[in-house]
């Protein structure tokens, strides 16, 4: 359901303590109030998702960041300096939590992630419960992330109570995640739309990746596994322009369009032009696609160059290979 009922439903739904899956700008999240502890197991439950990986809580604004989370003034300053230059926006900070976010949301962590996101109806949820929402990826556990309303249906189904139609996500990957608990060493925990360039230039200092910094550990990023984001069929990755023979069953995913559209198998690009914006955003709903064509066996695709959201299209294809 769209439009203003839509939006009335979800937030009497989530302020019963029931699951709602809510479209953001980056995925659509299956979404509880974070301080109900019944309505946030249900999440882990519809998911299929362990208990030991904690979740994101969305908020409105700094003011609600900050009655999350319990900071000393350094930590204060990085979140206002952050806050003030990236949100709303796909950026989730972890910093110390405070007591009141339950310790099932953290997976029993003295830290919380919180993100303020800005897709028009995340946020009209938010403000119509006043609640926090607490939402992972409204995906089964493992599986590639929704980017529409129609992904999450086939792929929860009728585990999910409501699903807020808030059409495709603008950013098409997960929001990227920095650990700012120790503000001189601020790590990007998981990469995504707002590249380390960009927050190196907001906090004026560098920032570390999770595989350089010095606790490359799933201690530190719990939820980034080897495997991840995969779809059903086997997905190799190759350099551009190194796709090998496809044969019948196989599909092939450009970034940008080919020249020769005439070879034998399924030909597909993410953009027309290589734009790696557009890359991400139709990247999962490709595969998505493809994932649910009976006659393509395995998926072949090439994968960009590092730098700004070719990170984070790196991170989740290579995830996503893995067996
Ligand atoms: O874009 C997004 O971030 C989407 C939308 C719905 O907001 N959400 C999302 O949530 O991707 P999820 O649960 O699929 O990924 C959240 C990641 C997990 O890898 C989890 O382990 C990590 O955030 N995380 C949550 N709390 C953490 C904490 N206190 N410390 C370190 N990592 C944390
Ligand atoms: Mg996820």
């Amino acid at each position: 359901m769209t439009g203003i009922t839509g939006i009335k439903e979800a937030a009497r739904l989530l302020q019963s303590g029931s699951c709602v899956a809510v479209p953001t700008e980056t995925v659509y999240g299956l979404a509880a109030n974070a301080l109900n502890e019944s309505a946030v197991r249900d999440i882990f439950t519809i998911k299929g998702r362990p208990l030991i990986d904690p979740l994101i809580v969305h908020l409105l604004d700094l003011s609600a960041a900050k009655a999350l989370t319990e900071l000393d003034q350094e930590q204060q300053k990085a979140l206002e300096l952050v806050a003030n230059q990236c949100w709303p926006g796909a950026l989730t900070l972890v910093l110390p939590k405070a007591p009141q976010v339950p310790d099932l949301v953290t997976a029993n962590r003295d830290s919380v992630a919180i993100r303020c996101p800005a897709h028009p109806l995340m946020r009209q949820v938010l403000e119509e419960s006043g609640l926090f929402l607490a939402a992972p990826s409204a995906n089964p556990f493992g599986y590639v992330s929704p980017t529409t309303a129609d992904h999450v249906a086939r792929n929860l189904g009728d585990r999910c109570p409501y699903i807020l139609d808030g059409g495709q996500c603008e950013a098409g990957v997960e929001s990227t995640i920095l650990d700012l608990r120790d503000p001189k060493e601020p790590i990007i925990l998981r990469p995504g739309p707002v590249g380390r360039e960009e927050l190196q230039r907001v906090l004026d200092r560098p920032v570390l990746d999770m595989k350089s910094g010095p606790q490359s550990d799933v201690s530190v990023a719990p939820g980034q596994l080897e495997r991840h984001y995969s779809p059903r069929k086997h997905l190799s990755l190759h350099p551009v322009g190194e796709l090998p023979k496809p044969n019948g069953t196989t599909a092939q995913i450009f970034l940008a369009r080919p020249k020769d559209h005439l070879m034998p198998g399924q030909t597909y690009w993410l953009s027309e032009q290589g734009n790696l914006s557009e890359v991400a955003h139709n990247l999962f709903a490709l595969l998505h696609k493809i994932d649910a064509q009976g006659e393509v066996e395995a998926i072949q695709c090439e994968i960009p160059e590092a730098g700004g959201i070719a990170d984070a299209i790196r991170d989740r294809l290579s995830r996503a290979s893995k067996r």
